[in-house]
Parts: C-alpha cells; structure tokens; sequence
C-alpha cells in the first residue's frame, strides 16, 4: 500500500472489530512507526501504554459511557436522536488498547524549539498517532481513538504520573472491513468540507484563483 493509498483508505473503526488478537511483530511494526515520528528537538515525549487487561479496559469504559451521556444531554432532540445511533469507541471489542501520551520533561528544560512552544510536546505525540494509524491501516489493523473521558480519570486508572499529559486513547484491532467514508459522514452527523474553501493565498481569508479552487476540489489521490 502506498503512502496515499494508506491516507485515503484509513478510517477510525468502531463497528467492524473482529477482536482477534494482533501478533507482536505486527504490534511491534506499528509502534516503531509512531517511534519514528518527528518531535519537537528531537524529545520523543511519547510513551505507548499497552493495555490488554479486560477489568482495566471496564473501568475506562464506565468514564467512557458516563461522558457519552453528559455530551448527549448537551445536544438538541434530533442531534441527540442521531447521536444516540453512533458507536463512539471499541474498547471491549477491540483486544488491545493504546494510550499515547507525552513527557514535557524528557530532555530536561531546554528542548530545542519546545521552549517557546510547550504546545509542541503534545503535537509530536499526535505526529506519532499518525504515523501509527497509516501503519496500522497498511497492516490492515483499524483503530478507533477515544476522547469521550476526563484525562485526569483515565490517568488515575493507569498510574500516569501527573506531569505526563494523556494525548491519545487508541482501540485496535483487526477488521471485518474499513469503511469506505468515515462513519459520521455516513451518518449524516458532518461532512467533509471542500478543500477550496480551506485553502488561503498569501493572508488568511484570501481565496485562491478559480482554477486551482477547481483543481484542489478535484484532484484524487
Ligand atoms: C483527536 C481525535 C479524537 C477523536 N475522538 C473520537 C471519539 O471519542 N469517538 C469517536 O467515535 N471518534 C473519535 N475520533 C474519530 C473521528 O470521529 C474521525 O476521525 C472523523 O469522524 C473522520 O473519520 P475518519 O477518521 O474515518 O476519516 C477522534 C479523532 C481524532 C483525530
């Protein structure tokens, strides 16, 4: 699989768990991907949290469930309506859980280019999600990410130490099938803007020309 092959084809799974286990090397594969992800000076903040155990797994899906009640109570009827007929995670279908999180202190205090931009740890973390979800998605493992939960929650579960910051919460597993279009487009609940109106020349809020407004609409990958 290509490179733009894995990016078009990669979906987050919720549905189409198949809950057979991921041999190692496969595993292995797919975090050394998110280990060799770019950082902020070279800091490889990240750690990866592997996490099989059913009872552990329970307890981060009762946080789950309790956020999916408090955001559904936020929404109108009809949102609410829909919303109520979306998976939102795979926590117990899927046989391993991911945690990727990051470590502002690796290095010390003065990591090259994170000194003006903290912000940066947690985005070298995403880059490494990244780079795990294209891998996973050559391998033909789906992974579905979590946010519905109180970090500070989950992070109490798993004994993360309160300096490191959970960036990602990962479902993964082997698949039935990855869908064609993401899940909440199928649903109706958003949909994919064109990348015309996304794209600006020279200042924000300039548009491009016409051409190439049609050219970025159309092009395939
Ligand atoms: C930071 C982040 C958090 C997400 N959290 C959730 C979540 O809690 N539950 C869920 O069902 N999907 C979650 N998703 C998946 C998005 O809904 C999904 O990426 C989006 O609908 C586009 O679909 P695609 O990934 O298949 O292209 C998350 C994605 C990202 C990048």
């Amino acid at each position: 699989m290509d490179i733009y092959e894995a990016i078009k084809r990669r979906r987050d799974v919720r549905s189409t768990f198949k809950g057979d286990p991921i041999d190692e090397g496969t595993l292995a594969k797919i975090l050394m991907a998110g280990h060799l992800a770019p950082s902020v000076g070279y800091s490889q903040p990240w750690n990866f949290i592997l996490i099989r155990d059913v009872q552990t797994r329970k307890k981060i899906l009762e946080e789950t469930l309790r956020q999916r009640e408090e955001f559904a109570q936020k929404l109108d009827d009809d949102r609410r309506k829909l919303f109520n007929t979306i998976k939102i995670e795979g926590i117990l279908d899927t046989p391993i859980n991911v945690v990727v999180t990051c470590d502002p202190s690796r290095f010390g205090p003065n990591v090259l280019g994170r000194h003006t931009m903290p912000e940066t740890c947690a985005y070298s973390a995403v880059l490494a999600v990244g780079n795990i979800w294209l891998a996973a998605r050559a391998e033909g493992v789906g992974i579905g990410w979590v946010s519905f939960m109180d970090k500070d929650r989950v992070k109490g579960i798993l004994n993360i130490p309160p300096h490191v910051e959970l960036v990602a919460y990962l479902c993964m597993g082997y698949v039935t099938n990855f869908p064609e279009i993401p899940e909440l487009e199928e649903r109706g609940w958003n949909r994919r803007l064109p990348l015309s109106e996304l794209v600006f020349m020279e200042r924000w809020g300039m548009s491009p020309e016409e051409d190439f407004r049609r050219r970025l609409d159309e092009t395939k990958i």
